[in-house]
């Protein structure tokens, strides 16, 4: 992690747990703290969004919270700084939960999101051209996620993405779908996923790590079983944010590193890149 990506995962979580003493909801308190993190440009959401082979930026992201289990998401949308912003006004504003491709970006333009360049002039490249392209790796996948918990006892939570390297135009990962990039719910706890989506949907880990929690087992004896089966069942990699009901939370990853960080309000926020 870069000094400043620890910068802003700090500054991320001194805004989000302020709204929170203040008063918020926790998913005002997450899609707050992850759109510092889509601003920032530094992870790989928002302004730092990967771009798939043809060129163009197409981004995915959803929101949960537990209490009465409303979700939104969006799917491939283009050309705005904020996805989870536009994931919060489908859940808010639609009876759907999930929006995909132009129609989304349409929608999110309904609303008067902050716009930037998705990249789409290259639309039209063929996919022979396409199929031959690759891409520089970057280190790090950088999907941005946030798990909060308020005062009323509601748990939420919600991830952004601009997906993974070499991805064809048009691919969509865990981000948006409910159950494996995301889940909230009073009864259990709140999971926000990174890592390789592909795998993540395959075991729908968000809700698989639910599962466990309401089964009683504690959060990070349910991240360990649930990444320990991804891992050994069909050579996935990914990393859990999960925090319970009560409080108690765990950040697990069978990556390398993953960049992230708590606060409970006392001291100062912890921020590193391996949790184990
Ligand atoms: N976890 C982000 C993605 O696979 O798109």
């Amino acid at each position: 992690m870069t000094a400043p990506q620890a910068a802003c995962l700090h500054a991320a979580l001194e805004i989000g747990y302020h709204l929170l003493d203040q008063g918020a909801s926790a998913l005002i308190a997450t899609e707050q703290v992850i759109r510092v993190l889509e601003q920032s440009g530094l992870f790989n959401a928002g302004k730092g969004a990967n771009r798939q082979l043809d060129g163009v930026r197409r981004m995915d992201a959803s929101i949960m919270e537990g209490q009465a289990l409303r979700a939104g998401a969006v799917a491939s949308i283009e050309g705005i700084v904020h996805p989870i912003t536009a994931a919060r006004l489908v859940m808010e504003e639609t009876h759907h939960v999930l929006l995909a491709g132009p129609m989304a970006t349409a929608f999110a333009r309904h609303f008067k999101l902050e716009g930037q360049r998705s990249g789409a002039q290259n639309r039209r490249l063929s996919y022979d051209t396409i199929l031959k392209r690759k891409q520089s790796r970057r280190d790090q996948h950088g999907t941005v996620g946030a798990v909060a918990l308020d005062r009323s006892g509601t748990v939420a939570a919600g991830a952004s993405t601009g997906g993974i390297d070499q991805m064809l135009p048009g691919r969509v990962g865990d981000t948006p779908l409910i159950g494996c990039g995301v889940y909230a719910d009073n009864e259990s706890g709140a999971v926000s996923m990174t890592g390789i989506g592909e795998g993540i949907i395959r075991v729908a880990v968000a809700k698989e790590i639910c599962n466990r929690l309401a089964l009683g087992k504690s959060p990070v004896a349910a991240a360990q079983a649930v990444l320990k089966k991804l891992e050994t069942r069909i050579n996935g990699t990914a990393g859990a944010l999960v925090l319970a009901p009560d409080g108690r939370f765990a950040i697990r990853h069978v990556t390398p590193r993953m960049a992230a960080g708590w606060w409970d309000g006392k001291g100062t926020p912890t921020v590193g890149d391996q949790f184990q």
